[in-house]
């Protein structure tokens, strides 16, 4: 199991480790003022389109799966789960974009709108948590497209698309330890603006 506990005391801390759950790398709540300063541009040989529910389902599960291996709660996402998220009421198709390569799924950057604000903010943030919001929920490039601009391009076209739909404020959660994501984020000037602190380990059923 994983435990999610915001900013956790040492107590909180001390009865994880009493239940024998380790503490894994935290969950980083990131933020940034939307639109971009930033303009999104399509890099060459890149074609976007949304995500098309039913027939992109099993060729954007293995994408998922090779871009999120060494992070298997979003890596093993199965048909019944991406169903499941499809059937939300808040899941659009527009605002879930995918960039493609010689007709093939090289990335994706699936968004989603909170109208009525979301999230909690800590300390001395001066974030309304209360405002519509708009989330990149999944982002997410094929191993053999890293490091050729895919990853800022989509994150650039995430926002974009939120801010067209009136959106201020952009937001995204992700791990601690995934710094290649978090260098991105904060070169496009988003900032942490509070964090969980994550336990992970097997608890008996009492
Ligand atoms: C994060 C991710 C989307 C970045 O995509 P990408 O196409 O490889 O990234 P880009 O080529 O656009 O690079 C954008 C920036 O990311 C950062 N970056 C990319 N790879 C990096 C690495 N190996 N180490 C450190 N920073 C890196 C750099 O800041 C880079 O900007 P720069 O080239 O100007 O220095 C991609 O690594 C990915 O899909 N990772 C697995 C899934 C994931 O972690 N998604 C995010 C969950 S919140």
């Amino acid at each position: 199991m994983r435990c999610f506990i915001c900013e956790s005391t040492a107590d909180e801390r001390s009865l994880a480790a009493s239940h024998g759950l380790k503490q894994a790398a935290p969950l980083l709540h990131m933020r940034c003022a939307l639109p971009l300063a930033t303009r999104h541009r399509v890099p060459d040989g890149f074609v976007t389109r949304a995500f098309r529910p039913g027939i992109d389902d099993a060729e954007w599960l293995a994408v998922n799966a090779r871009a999120f291996a060494a992070h298997p709660e979003q890596g093993d996402w199965t048909h019944e789960v991406l169903s499941s998220r499809i059937a939300e009421p808040w899941f659009d198709a527009a605002g879930f974009l995918i960039y493609e390569v010689a007709g093939r799924i090289a990335g994706f950057c699936w968004t989603k709108v909170h109208e009525s604000g979301h999230g909690h903010v800590h300390g001395e943030s001066t974030i309304d948590a209360s405002v519509p919001a708009g989330e990149i929920y999944v982002i997410g490039v094929d191993p053999a497209q890293h490091g050729t601009g895919l990853g800022r391009a989509l994150t650039i076209a995430g926002f974009a698309h939120l801010a067209a739909r009136g959106l201020h404020h952009g937001l995204l959660y992700v791990a601690g330890d995934n710094a290649a994501a978090i260098r991105l984020y904060e070169s496009l000037g988003m900032t942490v603006a509070h964090h969980d602190d994550v336990f992970v380990g097997a608890v008996a059923a009492q």
